[in-house]
């Protein structure tokens, strides 16, 4: 019995470590050294093209959110680069944005010329990316006023775990509880 145990537990450990393993991503900082500014003209393209994103990768904006914010715009918006109807938008001056689906992510500043100025990137995300599946992202509450240092996208949700795996630890946990019922049992039948 107390193999049986033993040997759940380890397997419950292993699925956990794998768990931890699924949501670890690269992160990286907009700019590196610059970060998210227009001083300089920076060229956020060339930043782009030394970096391979996958899905569950992590791309932190910091900036002085007085002069710079971030919105996350369509294809069409980033291009004409119009600040009207953004996606998302943020504001803290140190925005962590999880990449949770392939293809492109656009993002602007939405101060006056900063983004015709050269302050948009173009994140693009590799076709060829692990079978991670992707979870709908939640759009973070536009704000307006910037005083919250609030983060609207925590980096540290775990991807969704796929179909295949999903049913496992719920199984397993089940199986513990079996376990620990059949090993109550013979403590009893021992006891009396
Ligand atoms: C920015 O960098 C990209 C890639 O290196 C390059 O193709 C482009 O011409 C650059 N743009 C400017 C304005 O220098
Ligand atoms: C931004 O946040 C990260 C952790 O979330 C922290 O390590 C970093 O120091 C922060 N940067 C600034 C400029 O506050």
């Amino acid at each position: 019995m107390e193999n049986s145990m033993t040997t759940a537990m380890a397997l419950l450990v292993v699925l956990l470590a794998a768990g931890v393993g699924l949501s670890e991503g690269a992160v990286y900082k907009v700019g590196d050294s610059i970060g998210w500014t227009i001083m300089g003209s920076p060229n956020y393209t060339a930043w782009t093209v030394s970096k391979n994103f996958q899905v569950g990768d992590t791309i932190v904006f910091e900036y002085n959110k007085n002069f710079h914010n971030v919105l996350e715009v369509s294809k069409a918006d980033y291009s004409a680069c119009n600040a009207a109807s953004p996606i998302a938008t943020y504001t803290s001056g140190n925005d962590s944005i999880t990449l949770k689906s392939k293809g492109h992510r656009f993002f602007i500043c939405g101060f006056t010329g900063h983004c015709s100025g050269g302050q948009k990137v173009d994140v693009r995300l590799a076709k060829s990316s692990s079978s991670a599946a992707s979870s709908p992202s939640p759009a973070p509450s536009p704000s307006t006023s910037g005083a919250s240092g609030s983060n609207p996208s925590p980096a540290a949700s775990p991807p969704a775990a796929n179909s295949g795996t999903s049913a496992l630890p719920s199984g397993v946990a089940l199986l513990l509880v079996m376990l620990s019922f059949t090993a109550i049992s013979a403590g009893l039948v021992r006891l009396y």
